[in-house]
C-alpha cells in the first residue's frame, strides 16, 4: 500500500490508484454507492489513466463474477480497453451487447467488444444485428427476430451491465447524428449521455437513440452496474449521471471527475 500516493513511482499501476482511501472515501460519503474507485489523474491528458480505468474495470468485474454469469455491454472507447485486462477465470462466461447501434465506429461498437471480452475471458459472446435510428415499424418486427428476441432476453437477465459515460454534445458529434436530434440536444441541455440515453444536468432523459436493448429502468434489477468515465471533459456528464445512477452503481473515474465531483 506504501506505493498507492504518487504517481511515477516504481510500480505505476498500483501508485495510480487511490481506491479506498482519500477522494473514494470522501465521494462515498456524498453519493451512496455500491462502491466508487478513483484513479489519479485525468484521462483526457493521459492515457495510461485511461488504461487504469479499464484495468480496475476488468479486475472488479472478475471479482464480481461468478460461472455461467451474462454480462450487459456498452461501447465506447474506454470500454474497448476492458478486454486487454481481461482474464480466464470463470466458465461459461456470456457477454452481450448491451443495446443495439449507436452510430458509432466498429472498435467502439459494442458487438466488436463484447467478442474480444469473451476472447479475453474464454467465454461466449453474442452479437445484436440492429441498426441505430430505425423506425418504429422496422424495429418492432426486427424484436420478433428469434436472434434478437434472445439478446433481449439475455439483457433482461444478466447479472451485471459495464458501460461507459459520455459527454451529451461530444458524443451526438462523434454518431455524426442529423440537425434535429442536435437541436433536441441542444434545447433540452443535454450534459451527459449513456448508452443511448442523453440526459440533461438533473439527470432527466432528453433523448434516446432508437433500438433495441436495455432501458434505464432496468438497470436497478441488476447485481451491480460498473459505470467508467474518465477525463475533464466529461465532469458535468458524470456528475448528471449520478442523478439517475441506481444504488448498485460501482462507480469508476479519474481524479479530475472525481474532485469536481466533491467540489
Ligand atoms: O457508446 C457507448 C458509450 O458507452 C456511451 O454510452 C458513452 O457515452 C461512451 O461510450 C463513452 O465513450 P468513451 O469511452 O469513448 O468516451
Amino acid at each position: 500500500a506504501g506505493g498507492r500516493e504518487v504517481l511515477g513511482e516504481v510500480q505505476p499501476f498500483l501508485t495510480l490508484i487511490e481506491s479506498r482511501d482519500d477522494l473514494a472515501l470522501q465521494l462515498k460519503n456524498n453519493y451512496p454507492l455500491k462502491d466508487i474507485f478513483v484513479v489519479r489523474g485525468d484521462a483526457e491528458e493521459n492515457a495510461f489513466v485511461k488504461e487504469e480505468l479499464a484495468r480496475l474495470m476488468a479486475e472488479e468485474l472478475t471479482e464480481a463474477l461468478s460461472p455461467g454469469t451474462v454480462v450487459s455491454v456498452a461501447g465506447g472507447s474506454t470500454m474497448a480497453l476492458v478486454s486487454k485486462f481481461l482474464r480466464p477465470k470463470h466458465d461459461n462466461l456470456l457477454f452481450v451487447p448491451a443495446r443495439g447501434g449507436l452510430g458509432e465506429e466498429p472498435a467502439y461498437q459494442s458487438n466488436d467488444i463484447v467478442a474480444n471480452l469473451a476472447e479475453a475471458a474464454e467465454g461466449q459472446h453474442r452479437i445484436l444485428y440492429a441498426p441505430d435510428s430505425i423506425s418504429e415499424a422496422s424495429l418492432e418486427s426486427l424484436k420478433a427476430e428469434p436472434m434478437v428476441r434472445e439478446i433481449i432476453d439475455l439483457n433482461r437477465r444478466s447479472a451485471f451491465l459495464i458501460h461507459g459515460i459520455g459527454d451529451a454534445l461530444e458524443m451526438a458529434r462523434r454518431r455524426k447524428v442529423d440537425e434535429e436530434t442536435l437541436r433536441i440536444l441542444t434545447e433540452g441541455e443535454a450534459v451527459g449521455e449513456t448508452f443511448g440515453f442523453y440526459f440533461n444536468a438533473d439527470g432527466e432523459l432528453v433523448h434516446k437513440v432508437k433500438t433495441i436493448g436495455l432501458q434505464l429502468g432496468d438497470l436497478d434489477k441488476k447485481e451491480s452496474i460498473f459505470a467508467v468515465a474518465g477525463g475533464e471533459s466529461k465532469k458535468e456528464a458524470v456528475k448528471a449521471y449520478l442523478k439517475l445512477a441506481p444504488e448498485n452503481t460501482i462507480l469508476i473515474i479519474d481524479e479530475v471527475i472525481a474532485r469536481h465531483l466533491l467540489a
